[in-house]
């Protein structure tokens, strides 16, 4: 049976977790992204001779970021609008390979906690240094939740499963 008012409540449910995925997630993410290339472009460079220096994190962040960038724009134009209007159709075609960006964004992030030795600092780790493994940390957590509520919460909405 159709029921409108179950429909009203999901209508008003969807829309609220999309606008708390692009404010909470996608707008953060934007926010803090140049702070944290500017403090691994310093730490790289004034660190450049010491053992623990995490060699190659200004260009993996570079890369992951730009890759974030351009999936985040995919979801704003494609998957949100479907998700709206509830009018799936393309959007369902497109969450097989969102969902592949997503596997592809832990990658990169356990590829930066390598490089970074898990986050952790050295004893003589200058405040630039804890700043930039501080907002690593909270990066990691973010895109963790983020993805969690895409692939989990809203993706099955559009009607697709894992
Ligand atoms: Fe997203
Ligand atoms: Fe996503």
């Amino acid at each position: 049976m159709h029921d409108s008012a179950t429909d009203a409540l999901t209508d008003v449910q969807t829309e609220a977790l999309i606008s708390h995925i692009r404010t909470r997630y996608h707008d953060t993410h934007r926010r803090e992204f140049p702070d944290l290339i500017r403090l691994a472009r310093k730490v790289e460079t004034t660190h450049a001779t010491d053992p623990n220096t995490p060699h190659g994190l200004t260009h993996a962040l570079e890369v992951m970021i730009a890759e974030l960038e351009a999936h985040m724009h995919e979801e704003e134009e494609i998957i949100f609008p479907a998700a709206r209007t509830g009018a799936a159709g393309l959007a369902t075609a497109a969450i097989p390979g969102l969902r592949s960006a997503h596997d592809a964004h832990e990658a990169a992030l356990n590829q930066i906690a390598a490089i970074t030795h898990g986050f952790r600092l050295p004893l003589n780790a200058c405040r630039s240094w804890r700043r930039l493994y501080h907002g690593l940390g909270k990066l990691a957590e973010d895109l963790d939740e983020h993805i969690y509520l895409e692939n989990e919460v809203l993706f099955p909405r559009l009607g697709t499963q894992a």
